[in-house]
């Protein structure tokens, strides 16, 4: 994994003009890894240990939908799952890089602070302390960021499915940019939340979370920033890094065809819903009722794009169309890949090194937008090194959420290289086919 060399890269910069990206002429560019399984961490294992950690942020959602006045995000639990990206930041002065997931599914910014003498999860990056930094200030009790509202300089508890991050609010200067010094802006009085005990965490690859959600506190908010996009390099690319660009000139400048949707409006929701219609495999479009998706008056239903939830989930309905219709096109023996796996649609290939048959593109239909997926998109083979037996698996899973949140979440597995714009300004999302690893 590079992201330590990386780091050591990160230059120290002086701040010479401290713009926010609403006002800055530049996008800032930065560098995402994925993190990727320990070399002894088998296939089978990396997918169940991230439809693990999607089943929480799944238990998390339904805790924030729940939430009283709706706005409240839940954090995702950094573990040393891979399928997650990772963006490179700085925090304080002089600037500490941290390693942190960038997750548009969720709005707060946080990292473990110092003293945190007894539940801290092992992180990668030295401990930030803010008594060390000469920019740190506690939230002031007017802010309309803080969480505790009208109470001044809690302690929160953010709770998610199965673990809780302790946090109290501060704001920062932080670092933004690759390790290139021209990309790289310094911006002031950023409202994060400072962690000193959590339950549920295991991570040694990152040290905390950016959210790019739609909410007040995330750093596309706060950043006042009227768009970004990242580009993900696919899974089996173990070399490349991928790119998130924040600010007005992030754009697409693809050669191929761009295409864009609008979000669907949802004031209350920190969440980027889409507009999908239907779904089409090959030629062939599915029998799914064209409501599967709708989000509802009561917040239920819909479906989300998200960078930090690695496999897509579909209502069930839907979900058993595009079983039914991959199982049609696939002649090889089926194999119940969900103990293994998680993963409850997958083929047995005759050895570790067959090549899967060729299957045609699934299309998702969205609102004015066909977004195109290889097979590579939404198959995914798994060798087990230990046999000499391979699967090959749908990377798609039905909700099993019965408590009636049920938001389909179009994961991350699913945008491989594929350049995608969250344009907030226009409420829009555009995506073109693009090759990350050169971008
Ligand atoms: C966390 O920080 C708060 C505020 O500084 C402090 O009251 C609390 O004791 C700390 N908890 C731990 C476990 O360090
Ligand atoms: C918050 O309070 C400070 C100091 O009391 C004041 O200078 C600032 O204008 C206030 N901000 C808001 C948004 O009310
Ligand atoms: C945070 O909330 C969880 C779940 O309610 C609870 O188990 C945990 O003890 C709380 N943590 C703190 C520090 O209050
Ligand atoms: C964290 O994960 C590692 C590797 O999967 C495992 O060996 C370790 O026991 C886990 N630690 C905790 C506290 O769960
Ligand atoms: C990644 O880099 C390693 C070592 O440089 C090389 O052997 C391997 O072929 C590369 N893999 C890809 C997918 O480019
Ligand atoms: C797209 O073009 C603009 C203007 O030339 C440039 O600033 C930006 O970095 C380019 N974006 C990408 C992803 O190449
Ligand atoms: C979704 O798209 C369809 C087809 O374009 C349109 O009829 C419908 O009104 C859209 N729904 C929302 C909530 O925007
Ligand atoms: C999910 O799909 C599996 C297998 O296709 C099925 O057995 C299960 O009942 C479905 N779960 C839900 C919640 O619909």
């Amino acid at each position: 994994m590079s992201p330590p060399t990386q780091m050591a890269s990160l230059a120290v910069l002086v701040c010479l003009v401290c713009a926010a990206l609403a006002s800055d002429a530049a996008a800032v560019r930065v560098e995402l890894t994925r993190v990727h399984a320990d070399p002894s961490v088998t296939a089978s294992q990396f997918v169940r240990a991230a439809l693990h950690r999607d089943m929480h942020r799944h238990n998390a959602r339904k805790l924030a939908a729940s939430s009283s006045d709706g706005t409240v995000s839940a954090p995702v639990s950094p573990t040393t799952v891979p399928g997650e990206f990772l963006m490179t930041l700085a925090i304080g002065t002089p600037p500490l890089p941290f390693l942190a997931i960038a997750d548009t599914g969720s709005d707060l910014i946080w990292t473990q602070c110092a003293p945190c003498s007894r539940q801290c999860f092992q992180q990668p990056t030295p401990l930030y302390n803010p008594s060390s930094s000469t920019t740190f200030s506690a939230l002031p009790c007017n802010s309309s960021l803080g969480l505790c509202a009208p109470a001044c300089a809690c302690m929160y508890n953010m709770t998610y499915g199965s673990g809780w991050t302790y946090v109290f609010q501060g704001t920062e200067t932080f670092t933004f940019g690759s390790s290139t010094p021209a990309d790289q802006v310094r911006v002031p009085g950023i409202a994060f939340g400072c962690s000193n005990a959590s339950s549920g965490f295991n991570a040694s690859s990152a040290s905390g979370l950016v959210g790019l959600g739609r909410g007040s506190l995330s750093l596309v908010s706060q950043l006042g920033a009227p768009k970004f996009s990242y580009c993900l390099t696919p899974y089996q690319d173990t070399n490349s890094t991928s790119t998130l660009l924040l600010g007005p000139s992030a754009s697409l400048n693809d050669t191929g065809v761009v295409s864009s949707t609008p979000f669907v409006a949802s004031p209350s929701s920190i969440y980027y819903y889409l507009n999908l219609t239907g779904i089409s495999l090959g030629t062939t479009a599915l029998p799914i009722p064209p409501n599967a998706f709708s989000l509802k008056a009561d917040g239920t239903g819909g479906l989300i794009i998200d960078s930090g939830t690695t496999i897509t989930m579909l209502g069930n309905t839907a979900y058993q169309q595009v079983r039914a219709a991959v199982l049609s096109l696939v002649t090889l023996p089926t194999t119940d890949g969900s103990a293994a796996t998680g993963l409850d649609l997958c083929f047995e290939l005759p050895s570790s090194t067959s090549a899967p048959p060729s299957m045609p593109s699934m299309t998702l239909h969205f609102d004015g937008a066909d977004m195109v997926l290889p097979a590579d998109n939404y198959m995914m083979s798994l060798s087990d090194p230990d046999s000499d037996s391979s699967l090959w698996c749908l990377a798609m899973q039905n909700q099993t959420d019965t408590d009636g949140v049920v938001v389909s979440i179009l994961g991350n597995y699913q945008q491989q290289n594929m350049h995608i714009l969250y344009d907030v300004g226009k409420e829009t999302l555009s995506f073109a086919p693009a090759k990350c690893s050169t971008l």
